[in-house]
């Protein structure tokens, strides 16, 4: 079967883009920054950038064409391609595994800012003036608790219907015809709404002079960027930077991989892949780091944004904010409209390569693999929606969405550099490039990306997992939902392998 190709440069960069470029860019950058240093926070950040995420990303396209190459769209195929021993298809799995586990959860999530936008553009959202009150809204709409502003979780659960199909819908029409032409269309609209965000955040000036009269834009922009150099003493600071470029690029997931072996085989990944980079930096650090937090600070104070997580600055802040301005509905309106495009861009994303999986390795017709993920992203999706309040989500979030990431890269890694073999992987990359990366990249890659990765995977677990595992702190109702949503991760994994096992054999036959 002959496989898809990216139809054009700018379609497949503002695919990886849209891939990239999501919620992590607005919500969560700018308060890791402004819990860790402000403008501090850049030089961890930008060591992490360099040293872990260009080398680990351009890892990933190259192993993710090289597989195409062989007819794998996910990182199955491709570690048996670049490590012919049984269990590197295994390892391969998680590349399909996490997708579909953070799929499960991303779509639901990603649904919540489609209903904050219908709510804004009716003017419900921006008529709520109290924390108290967007509180109590947000809980209602999440089916936490029952109040005035929700009797039940259906509202929620529509909006999370329309999200999902709109984005099954997009990844049945395929690589070119529907995620490719989606990427067209979101991209350019998500830039234009977060330049307006921008501006508007930028005239800002001194929104309540009575009151507060030292409240004002500069010193929004001051605190998520004047830096605090005591914070770079703390491997802390350092760790966080790492999880924010890693989550940010979409990095140690099997996504990149995936949209890779969509590549040409001589197109030129080093630059396609700077350029990709260079935007989801751009919206990152100029977009993200101008919009949420300085808004925040300019009406609330510095010391409520250093409470709340990088959901409640979003989805609770924020609206009070655009609520209290001129017209405050239609830029609620425009929030919540960017971040479910940023969304939507990475749901077709993490949907893509369970896809890609049944497509070339089970040789199934592209409708009929997009109607299976979607049965198996529904099914995965609703415990998680029902089972919300036991903290099922955050579960999953924490073992897949951040241990598992650097887990898998790790592993990958490993197989890149010392299976695969450098050189080799280095000759791969520059295929079709038009410019020579400088030699000091081989040995970034060889050397200081793999410990960078084992000594974070490893603080990872020594830190957090440990108390997680034990579920610390958790209250005793919730243990058996933590316990089975822990089961339901191990079974995805034994499925998937059995999957495979499945697929090989056939192939095997068909070769003997
Ligand atoms: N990179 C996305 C963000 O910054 C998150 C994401 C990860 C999306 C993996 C898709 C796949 O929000």
């Amino acid at each position: 079967m002959k496989r898809e190709r990216w139809a054009s440069r700018v379609g497949l960069v503002l695919a990886f883009a849209g891939n990239a470029v999501g919620l992590g860019n607005f919500l969560r950058f700018p308060v890791q920054a402004a819990k860790n240093g402000g403008g501090a926070f850049m030089i961890p950040y930008l060591f992490a950038f360099l040293l872990l995420g260009i080398p680990l990303m351009w890892i990933e396209w190259t192993i993710g064409r090289y597989g195409g190459k062989y007819g794998h769209g996910t990182t199955p195929g491709m570690f048996d391609k670049l490590w012919n021993k049984p269990i590197s298809k295994y390892i391969g799995a998680l590349g399909v595994v996490i997708p579909l586990l953070i799929g499960s959860y991303y779509l639901y999530v990603m649904s919540w800012s489609l209903g904050f936008a219908f709510y804004a553009l009716k003017g419900t959202l921006t008529s709520l003036t109290t924390h108290e009150q967007i509180n109590a809204f947000l809980q209602g709409y999440q089916g936490v608790v029952q109040n005035q502003y929700f009797h039940s979780i259906w509202p929620a659960y529509t909006f999370y219907l329309i999200a999902f199909l709109l984005t099954m819908y997009v990844v049945s029409r395929g690589v070119v015809k529907g995620i490719e032409l989606l990427a067209k269309i979101a991209m350019p609209t998500l830039f234009l709404f977060a330049f307006f965000l921008m501006i508007r955040v930028l005239t800002l000036g001194t929104p309540d002079p009575i009151n507060h009269p030292d409240w004002n834009i500069n010193l929004g922009l001051g605190y998520l960027w004047n830096p605090n150099i005591e914070y770079l003493k703390n491997g802390k600071t350092w760790i966080a930077a790492a999880g924010q470029i890693f989550f940010t690029l979409s990095l140690g997931i099997g996504v990149l991989q995936c949209y890779a072996s969509y590549l040409k085989e001589k197109e030129d990944i080093v630059v396609a892949g700077l350029a990709t980079a260079s935007t989801n930096e751009f919206a990152e650090v100029i977009l993200g780091g101008t919009i949420a937090v300085p808004a925040a600070v300019a009406f609330f104070g510095p010391e409520l944004v250093k409470t709340g997580g990088a959901f409640d600055l979003g989805f609770k802040t924020l609206p009070l904010v655009l609520g209290k301005l001129p017209y405050g509905w239609l830029f609620a309106t425009l929030w919540f409209l960017l971040l479910f495009l940023a969304g939507v861009t990475s749901g077709v994303a993490l949907s893509q390569p369970l896809v890609a999986f049944l497509e070339d390795e089970f040789d199934l017709p592209k409708r009929k693999a997009a109607l299976i993920v979607a049965i198996a992203l529904f099914a995965l999706g609703q415990p998680i929606i029902f089972l919300f309040k036991h903290g099922v989500l955050d579960e999953i979030d924490f073992w897949i969405g951040t241990v598992g990431l650097a887990f898998f890269a790790t592993l990958e890694v490993f197989i890149f550099n010392f299976a695969f073999g450098t050189s080799k992987g280095w000759e791969e990359l520059h295929r079709g490039a038009s410019m020579k990366l400088p030699k000091i990249f081989y040995y970034i890659m060889r050397y200081v990306t793999p410990l960078f990765l084992t000594g974070i995977f490893i603080y990872w677990l020594a830190t957090d997992a440990a108390s997680k595992f034990v579920m610390k702190g958790v209250d005793p109702a919730d243990r058996p939902y933590i316990l089975a949503a822990r089961i339901a991760i191990v079974l995805v994994y034994a499925i998937i392998a059995v999957l495979i096992h499945i697929a090989w054999n056939k192939k095997h036959q068909k070769e003997a």
